[in-house]
């Protein structure tokens, strides 16, 4: 068998068996590299970037994920990217969003509206957590080709772009949690459908109203 095997490898071009997309190795919640401010990107246009979010985009799919930060794959560099689909969108509301790669992003609030969501982060696994997030907000940056791209986006679609954001300045959601019982194992989120572990604590009014 293995002289068969090894024509058969021969054969093929060195590009096609080696060049192809990778799914790179995701750091967890402790490493470091996940709590550094990451470097901008210095030229979208270079081979090793085209090749990193191609790498990026086999890595988000296989987890599967929503979105995925360049730190996340040991890479302190300031590159996110996020997709909604529309499955996705029909059970958060709001908008699908094709892949997008965003480089050196900068994100601001429209209005001072923040709202409470429960994210999940492929670094922090089988955990959830209830966050706030601004509600609608901008962001801009550099598309893979190096062109600007500017977009408005609200609900799911901001809460995505506002937590991918974060992680290139070394934040991860746990850190914006406003009460430590709202960080859950996603085994354990059956039992708080339609309520949330704080707000069932404490009957605060904010608390009920905010959950989505
Ligand atoms: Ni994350």
């Amino acid at each position: 068998m293995w002289p068969l095997l090894w024509d058969g490898w021969t054969l093929q071009p060195p590009d096609s068996i080696f060049a192809r997309m990778a799914i790179l190795k995701i750091a967890r919640m402790g490493h470091p590299v996940l709590l550094r401010p990451a470097a901008p990107v210095a030229d979208p246009l270079a081979p090793g970037i085209r090749k990193l979010v191609a790498d990026m985009l086999e890595t988000m799919r296989d987890a599967p994920g929503t979105g995925l930060a360049a730190p996340q794959v040991h890479v302190p560099l300031r590159l996110v990217i996020f997709t909604v689909s529309s499955e996705r969108a029909a059970r958060e509301g709001g908008e699908e969003v094709p892949p997008t790669v965003l480089i050196n992003p900068r994100v601001e609030p429209l209005g001072e509206e923040a709202a409470y969501g429960w994210e999940g982060c492929l670094s922090v696994p089988d955990l959830a957590g209830r966050v706030p997030r601004w509600t609608r907000i901008r962001y801009s940056g550099l598309d893979l080709e190096g062109r600007p791209l500017e977009r408005e986006a609200e609900g799911f679609h901001a809460r995505v772009v506002q937590h991918e954001c974060d992680h290139l300045d070394g934040i991860l959601y746990p850190q914006r949690l406003h009460d430590a019982r709202d960080l859950i194992f996603t085994s354990e989120a059956r039992h708080w459908a339609g309520q949330v572990p704080s707000a069932f604590a404490s009957s605060s009014e904010a608390d009920g109203k905010e959950a989505s």
